[in-house]
């Protein structure tokens, strides 16, 4: 017998069941769902809608299944299609009739809205967390190679030398962006939409408030028809997790490259490396590899959310039940990446004499001269073509600037002396 069986003559067809149900993957709101139900039952026992000893039982119930549920003890069935009925299936079979009052003045279409704020807060609060420890290890590197030249790369070619402690902070300034964004999105996801009903509220005398205090919301949406059908909040999420799978992988990029052979300026740890079936030499990047991959399915999602909600009537629509796999997918992806980021960053090698070696051998420091000149009294533009010139005589001679006699310096500009040396070395 179906929850809502009482309107029905006829059981579903014998396919409708699987298709509609959404207890394979919502189930991972389970402790949310009973969280925000407690609230729920004790705000109604506290309001005079159930008695204190009808609240009392059900919340005793509830706890018990939330301690099986974390335990891993309960079972789900298809049959009672999501994990809110599932959930109230439970607690009726262990407690009775009673149990049939959680659902006073309640909806499912709020109570699924509370549990993803629910859920949506938890992981925001987790993301946070997992970015400091990423911050941290950044910075502990960079501090570690304040000293550590390398040339630093536009259109991948090198361009002017830069610490490696520059570098790796460019991708805290990242980091910090997408905490900035985290905490900005906080507000709009720690709203309470219970109390919202189905759509247009409830007849019981309800308090809103206490319930949202109870849970730790800042506060409660102002529409009912708002609260039940408002996903912005995943779609806010989904588009910060993309930027942060976009920093991720610009970052990850950057390990492959810099742990090839032909750069060699790091070495990844054998634990966060794997080998070849066929080609017993290799030791592949395997994980910076699937994070970068990894990142499509952030940005699949996000698409996908945005594409569900696109002309939408208000208010609920079972559509919003496809709202659940792809943000579980995100949270999966984002948690992985972050939690192994974090201890392969730690371990790499970096090689400090091939990043030097190439920010000394190339012409990285052809800026500098430039603005030697120009300290001389040259116009930029000019300082800037006799440069050119200098660099192209120099492929020609296979010399670098620093090979140069003072002599062929100044056939090209008579303005340079003995301390142009000193200004184009590294240090
Ligand atoms: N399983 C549903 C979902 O995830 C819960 C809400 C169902 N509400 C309804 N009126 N059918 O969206």
């Amino acid at each position: 017998m179906k929850l809502w069986g009482g309107r029905f003559t006829k059981p579903t067809h014998r396919w409708v069941e699987e298709f509609n149900a959404s207890i394979s993957f919502d189930q991972e709101l389970a402790e949310e769902d009973i969280q925000g139900s407690i609230a729920h039952v004790t705000m109604l026992g506290a309001c005079g809608i159930l008695s204190p000893e009808e609240a009392g039982q059900i919340i005793k119930g509830l706890e018990s299944i939330l301690a099986r549920v974390r335990s891993g003890e309960v079972a789900f069935s298809v049959e009672h299609e999501d994990i809110h009925m599932n959930i109230e299936k439970i607690l009726t079979d262990e407690i009775g009739p009673v149990g049939g009052k959680l659902h006073t003045g309640r909806s499912r279409n709020d109570q699924v809205a509370l549990d993803l704020h629910l859920y949506v807060r938890k992981q925001t609060i987790e993301l946070v967390r997992l970015l400091v420890q990423l911050e941290q290890v950044l910075l502990e590197k960079a501090e570690q190679h304040i000293d550590t030249i390398l040339p630093g790369y536009t259109h991948l070619q090198r361009a002017q030398p830069v610490r490696l402690a520059h570098h790796l902070l460019a991708y805290v300034s990242m980091f910090e962006r997408d905490i900035d964004r985290l905490k900005d999105s906080f507000k709009r996801v720690n709203l309470c939409p219970l109390g919202a009903g189905a759509i247009a509220g409830t007849t019981f005398p309800i308090d809103r408030k206490m319930v949202a205090n109870q849970l730790g919301f800042d506060g409660i949406y102002d529409n009912s028809m708002d609260a039940v059908s408002d996903r912005d909040f995943l779609v806010e999420f989904h588009s910060i997790c993309s930027l942060i799978m976009v920093h991720l992988s610009r970052l990850s990029e950057e390990l492959i490259l810099w742990a090839s052979e032909e750069f060699n300026y790091i070495a990844l740890d054998d634990a966060f490396c794997t080998g070849s079936s066929m080609m017993p030499q290799k030791k592949n990047p395997d994980i910076p590899e699937l994070v970068r991959g990894k990142t499509g399915r952030v940005f699949g999602h996000l698409m996908a959310m945005l594409t569900t909600l696109k002309a939408l009537p208000l208010t609920y629509n079972k559509d919003l039940q496809e709202d659940k796999e792809g943000l579980f997918d995100t949270v999966r992806t984002l948690t992985g990446s972050l939690s192994l980021m974090v201890p392969m960053i730690q371990s790499m090698k970096v090689n400090q004499k091939k990043m030097r070696e190439n920010a000394e051998f190339g012409f990285a420091n052809a800026t500098d001269l430039a603005d030697y000149l120009v300290n001389k009294g040259m116009p930029f533009r000019q300082a800037h073509e006799v440069v050119g010139k200098l660099v192209l005589y120099c492929i020609r001679e296979d010399k670098y600037l620093t090979d140069l006699s003072l002599s062929e310096f100044r056939s090209f500009a008579g303005q340079i002396n003995e301390d142009i040396y000193d200004k184009i070395a590294l240090e």
